[in-house]
């Protein structure tokens, strides 16, 4: 019997969660060495990671985001997976533990505006 669309979309659902456990597991940032790099952010996204309009450029808040969350899209603009030509530019030159520090900081502000 041919598998039915719910079934599918649950598998893929499954599939997507492993994934996600995996990110989880890779991602121990060290939120005081992530603090250190961040005025390189903070042109952009503001002291507090609160976000901005930056001319034609609305720079998102990247406080109050999940470390997962932040951990993926900036892994996803360093292989170019996601396309910002500014982002692309800045995380391909830092490593991933550069990312996962970055992303334990910010995850930890917690202050949403
Ligand atoms: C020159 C300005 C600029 C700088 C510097 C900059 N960003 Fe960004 N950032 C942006 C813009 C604009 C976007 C939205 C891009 C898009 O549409 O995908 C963005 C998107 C992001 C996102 C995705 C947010 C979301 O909600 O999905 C993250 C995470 C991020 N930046 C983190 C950082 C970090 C960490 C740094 C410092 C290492 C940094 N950015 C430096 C302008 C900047």
């Amino acid at each position: 019997m041919r598998r039915s669309g719910l079934m599918e979309a649950l598998a893929a659902i499954a599939s997507a969660i492993a994934l996600l456990a995996d990110v989880t597991a890779a991602s121990a940032g060290d939120a005081r060495i992530g603090r250190a790099s961040a005025p390189l952010c903070a042109g952009c996204h503001g002291q507090q990671g609160e976000g901005r309009v930056l001319g034609p450029d609305v720079v998102p808040s990247i406080s109050c985001q999940h470390e997962i969350y932040l951990v993926r899209s900036m892994r996803s603009y360093k292989t170019g997976e996601r396309k910002d030509k500014v982002m692309n530019e800045i995380f391909s030159r830092l490593s991933d533990e550069d990312i996962d520090n970055l992303a334990a900081y910010y995850a930890e502000l917690k202050r949403c505006f």
